[in-house]
């Protein structure tokens, strides 16, 4: 009987106990489950490739989408390209019309300012040749007149100079080279004091304050602040005028000139650098009002800017800073 046994592929002693337990499914049974395991496989497998179909289609949606995005910002771009390029023209052109405009209305100023000169000298000198050919004839009122008459017609000079240096400021060419403050307020302290050797003035200049600037314009900017702060100390008995830089963030320098005189209603602080705006009378204090309108055309011909703090009875400070940064000379000039 033996010999019709068929040999196992595992011996007897090598199958699980349980599994010896178990009867021995028959050919049938395994096929069966055989399929179902393929079917099973097939189905996972069937499973995968939908989900990777799905998977695909998801991200060639986001590719579409993110192409599309990027279609409409190229698109944007251009469209601010030309946007920007049609503003730049703009600019450029409305730019060379203000300079135009600007050079148009500083000639017509000198000329008209010139032009006055001739018939104001004539003023004068009249009312000089009145005053003199014909002052025994005139009672008191009549030579007050023409006292009155002189005093207009000088005040007018003032004026009319005033007005010529404005333009000789704004139109000059520029020369840029390193100039030393410090040494031009210094200069201008002696010849004050010289000026009027009866007044207590104590100046206090920093020391080595340099910049790039065209001598001769800068001059003038120290010059009228230094004046400036002079004239309004004049009721102090004891004025102290200090000249210094403090650290400038956006320019080379920034400098200022602060005195403890008279100071101003800083309510009004807008028209200080306004042409022929003063915040204090004649009588109190000389001066026609064009000194500051000078200083800010020239620190914006130097790429800066001018600006004042102060308030009544306790001084006032006068700022300027030069070159700031990304500032072109001669384009601020022209506007
Ligand atoms: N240091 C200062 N303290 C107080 N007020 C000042 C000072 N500097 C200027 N101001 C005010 O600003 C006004 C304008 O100053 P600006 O220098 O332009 O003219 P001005 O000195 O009156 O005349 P000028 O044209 O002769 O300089 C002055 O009249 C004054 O009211
Ligand atoms: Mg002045």
């Amino acid at each position: 009987m033996d010999a019709f046994r068929p040999t196992p592929a595992v011996s007897d002693h090598e199958l699980n106990p349980a599994d010896q337990a178990r009867p021995a499914p028959n050919n049938h049974d395994h096929v069966a489950e055989e399929s179902q395991r393929f079917k099973d496989m097939r189905r996972a497998v069937i499973n995968i490739l939908e989900d990777a179909t799905e998977d695909r289609l998801k991200s060639e949606a986001a590719a579409r989408a993110t192409l599309n995005i990027l279609e409409d910002l190229t698109n944007a771009r251009a469209e601010i390209e030309i946007l920007n390029a049609g503003l730049e023209a703009r600019v450029r052109q409305r730019t060379a019309e203000l300079v135009v405009a600007n050079e148009n209305l500083e000639a017509f100023a000198y000329s008209v300012a010139h032009d006055l000169r001739s018939p104001l000298r004539a003023l004068n000198g009249f009312s000089e040749a009145l005053a003199e050919d014909y002052g025994d004839r005139l009672d008191a009122t009549g030579r007050l007149y023409t006292e009155r008459i002189k005093a207009g017609t000088e005040r007018m000079g003032a004026l009319i100079d005033d007005l010529l240096v404005l333009a000789q400021v704004s139109r000059a060419k520029m020369s840029l080279g390193l100039v030393d403050l410090s040494a031009e307020v210094a200069a201008l302290a002696v010849e004050l004091h010289a000026r009027e050797p009866g007044r207590k003035v104590r100046f206090c200049i920093g020391a080595n304050v340099r910049a790039t600037a065209d001598r001769i314009l800068i001059r003038t900017v120290v010059q009228n602040l230094v004046e400036n702060a002079w004239k309004f100390t004049a009721k102090r008995d004891e004025a102290t005028i200090e000249f210094a830089s403090i650290p400038a963030k956006d320019a080379e320098i920034c400098c200022y000139v602060r005195d403890n005189g008279a100071g101003f209603d800083s309510a009004f602080i807008d028209m200080l650098f306004q042409p022929f705006q003063r915040l204090h009378s004649v009588s109190e204090f000389p001066g026609t009002g064009i000194g500051l309108v000078s200083v800010q055309r020239i620190v914006e011909r130097h790429g800066g800017h001018a600006w004042a703090e102060g308030a009544v009875g306790r001084g006032a400070t006068f700022y300027f800073t030069l070159n700031a940064k990304g500032a072109h000379h001669d384009l601020v000039l022209s506007l």
